[in-house]
C-alpha cells in the first residue's frame, strides 16, 4: 500500500506493486472492475472470449498501468493453461485473480430447462473458477501471498426462478470459495466471494423497463448498483487491508437479499410505485 499527494491531498492507493488477472474483462462489470484495480496502482491481465478485451487493456496502460490481454474460454482447460501463460509472460505472476466471468444461456423453468444450458453454465461459472484458481495458486502460496476474489450472485443464496444452472454454480462457487480458504489461508491467501444483486451493466440496461422498476422496488436502496461500486469491493478484498477477511460471501446488493417481504415493506413499495423511480 503506498501514500502519493495529488494536489496537496493525501491518496492512498490500495493495490500499487501488485498484478492482477480478471476474467469476463470486455465489458460490464469485469471492464469497469479492471480499470478500477489498475487506478488503485495495480497492473492488470484481462481476459475474455471476447476479442474486445484488448480495448480494455488499452485503457488500463492508457492510466499508465501495465496491462496484457488474452483471449480464451475459461471453460477449458488448456486455453486457461494457455491464456494464464501469456497474461504472465507479459506481467509476470499474477497476485489477484478475480474469477468474474459469467453467464446466463437458458430462461427457462427446470422442466423446460435443458441439459446443454444446465451444462453450460455451470462449465464456465463454476468449472472456469476452479480451472483459473488452480493455474495461478502455486506461485502465490510460494510467495505467500494472493488473493482471490470470486463474483457470485445473490442467488447463490436466495435461488432464482427460471435460472437454475445459474443459481446453482453461482452457489456452487460459494462452496469453492471457502474450500480454498480452508486449505490455503495459511498460505497467505484470502479467497473470497461477491454476491451483486442487480448491477447497472450494458446488459441489464437492456432487460425491459418493468422488471428493473420491480427491482429497484424491491431493493431498500431503491436503485441498482453501479459497476464501479463492485469495483471497490474487489480492490478493498484484493488490498493489504482485508488481510483477515476469509471465506467470506459478501452481498453487495442496497440490501436486496435482506428480508423485503414484510407488510411494512409491502406498504412501502406500494408507494413507490405511484411516484416515477430514477435510477
Ligand atoms: N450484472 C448483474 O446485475 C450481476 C448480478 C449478479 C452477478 N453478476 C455476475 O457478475 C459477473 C459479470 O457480470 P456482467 O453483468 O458484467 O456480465 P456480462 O455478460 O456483461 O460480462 C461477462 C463477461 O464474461 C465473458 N465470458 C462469458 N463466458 C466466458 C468464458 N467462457 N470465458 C471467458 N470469458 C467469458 C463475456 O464475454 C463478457 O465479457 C458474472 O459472473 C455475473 O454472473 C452480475
Amino acid at each position: 500500500m503506498v501514500e502519493t499527494y495529488k494536489d496537496g491531498e493525501k491518496e492512498i492507493m490500495l493495490l500499487e506493486g501488485k498484478t492482477a488477472l480478471i476474467t469476463g474483462a470486455a465489458r460490464g462489470i469485469g471492464r469497469a472492475s479492471a480499470m478500477v484495480l489498475a487506478q488503485e496502482g495495480a497492473d492488470v491481465g484481462v481476459a475474455d472470449v471476447l476479442p474486445e478485451v484488448e480495448s480494455t487493456a488499452a485503457e488500463i496502460q492508457k492510466i499508465g498501468r501495465r496491462s496484457a490481454f488474452a483471449v480464451f474460454d475459461i471453460s477449458d482447460p488448456a486455453q486457461v493453461r494457455r491464456g494464464v501463460s501469456e497474461i504472465r509472460e507479459e506481467l509476470g505472476e499474477i497476485d489477484i485473480l478475480v474469477n468474474n466471468a459469467g453467464i446466463v444461456t437458458n430462461i427457462a423453468r427446470l422442466t423446460k430447462m435443458t441439459h446443454e444450458a444446465w451444462q453450460r453454465e455451470i462449465t464456465v461459472n463454476l468449472s472456469g473458477a476452479f480451472y483459473m484458481i488452480r493455474e495461478v495458486i502455486e506461485p502465490m502460496i510460494a510467495k505467500h501471498w494472493g488473493r482471490i476474489i470470486n463474483i457470485s450472485s445473490g442467488a447463490a443464496t436466495g435461488g432464482l426462478h427460471k435460472q437454475i444452472g445459474y443459481a446453482s454454480s453461482k452457489a456452487g462457487l460459494l462452496g469453492l470459495t471457502k474450500t480454498v480458504t480452508l486449505e490455503h489461508a495459511r498460505d497467505g491467501i484470502t479467497c473470497n466471494a461477491i454476491l451483486p444483486g442487480i448491477i447497472g451493466t450494458e446488459l441489464v440496461g437492456m432487460m425491459p423497463e418493468e422488471i428493473l422498476q420491480m427491482a429497484v422496488a424491491t431493493t431498500p436502496a431503491r436503485r441498482i448498483g453501479t459497476t464501479e461500486e463492485v469495483g471497490h469491493l474487489i480492490a478493498f478484498l484484493a488490498s493489504d487491508k482485508a488481510a483477515f477477511i476469509n471465506g467470506a460471501a459478501i452481498p453487495i446488493d442496497g440490501g436486496a437479499s435482506l428480508n423485503t417481504g414484510t407488510l411494512g415493506s409491502r406498504k412501502e413499495i406500494k408507494e413507490l410505485e405511484k411516484s416515477t423511480t430514477t435510477f
